[in-house]
């Protein structure tokens, strides 16, 4: 990664600092690029700074310090301009459900100065993507929850945004619902619209995204490729306590990374499948006697254990 921004990437963010009033250092001085035409996770456990970073991004939270380039554009020195790049879809539905689903598109169209007979027509092609286009002039009220999450994704495409921020759009929604919005937004990102989501389901990173990084209280702690993070998680960490000293050169045990860290400790990373008799029979067959051993904590693998265990989903449908 760079250290200074790229001026060709949809959104860049330098040494971004956020210190609220009463003193929660809510983002420590986060980086990342993401290139146009992507579809970016942003992926963390609650509390972990992503609302904050979105607020940043979109011009509603002050940041403290830092910078944040939306396609070459300086967010701090050119804010209307950089603001016409972009559409935010927030948590919280917040469209008036007594007016109709064609209305309130075009209604938000006008407020964007998107003349009258332009917004019909958009509006028509949004609610259609969205599935929405034979509820158009139903009341909105009535629209299943999955039909109301995208209605705000059509309503933040409607001012045709180059990037369309999304924060923890399916949070608490059921999975079916879930689905339906993906497929929306593959959809959108097909087209070109480069696509940023926030979330704290890993399978949804998963299925949507191809790059991503997770954030844990304030510090980015992984960045890129989604199939090399996933990678990373299939691999198993052991520390082994030899009796007596390590021989000068290791066994090579295929498919691992043995390192010796000290004269009678050591590390190795393995897939998960894999057995460990084989570790211990080369281990034995090398007269490397293994007197103890422990799994290495891994930061990440306990992240998500956090995010998607058992505590995680209850906390979910708390905040639901
Ligand atoms: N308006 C605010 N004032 C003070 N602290 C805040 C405010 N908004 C968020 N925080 C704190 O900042 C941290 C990050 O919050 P947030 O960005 O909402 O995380 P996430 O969206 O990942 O759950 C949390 O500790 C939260 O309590
Ligand atoms: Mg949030």
């Amino acid at each position: 990664m760079s250290p200074i921004p790229q001026a060709d990437a949809a959104l860049s963010v330098r040494d971004l600092r956020k210190t609220y009033d009463g003193g929660v250092e809510a983002l420590k001085g986060i980086s990342l690029d993401v290139a146009p035409g992507d579809f970016f996770a942003l992926l963390g456990p609650n509390g972990a700074g992503k609302s904050t970073l979105i607020g940043i991004i979109s011009s509603l939270v002050n940041k403290t310090s830092g910078e944040v380039r939306l396609f070459g554009t300086d967010l701090h020195a050119s804010r209307d301009a950089a603001m016409r790049l972009i559409g935010l879809v927030p948590q919280e539905l917040n469209f008036n459900f007594f007016e109709k689903p064609f209305d309130i598109l075009v209604n938000y169209a006008g407020f964007y100065g998107i003349p009258r007979t332009e917004a019909t027509v958009r509006a028509e092609e949004e609610l259609r993507r969205a599935q929405l286009w034979d509820k158009a002039t139903t009341m909105s009220r009535t629209l299943s929850g999955g039909m109301k999450r995208r209605l705000m994704i059509a309503r933040a495409m409607m001012t045709r945004p180059r990037l369309l921020i999304l924060d923890e759009p399916t949070a608490g929604v059921d999975i079916e619902i879930r689905r339906g919005m993906w497929q929306t937004l593959k959809e959108i990102n097909a087209a070109g619209t480069t696509i940023i989501l926030t979330t704290h389901y890993l399978e949804e990173a998963e299925s949507l995204c191809r790059n991503l990084a997770i954030i844990d209280r304030g510090i980015i702690v992984e960045q890129g490729p989604m199939r090399l993070l996933l990678s990373k998680l299939d691999v198993e960490g052991f520390i082994f306590d030899i009796d007596g000293t390590l021989p000068a050169t290791l066994p090579p045990i295929e498919g691992t990374t043995l390192v010796a860290t000290d004269d009678h400790t050591l590390d190795l990373d393995m897939p998960r499948a894999m057995d460990l008799n084989r570790v211990f029979a080369t281990l034995d067959g090398a007269g490397i006697r293994v007197r103890s051993m422990r799994t290495k904590s891994n930061r990440l693998e306990e992240l998500f254990v956090r995010m998607t265990g058992p505590n995680a989903a209850s906390q979910q449908e708390k905040t639901a």
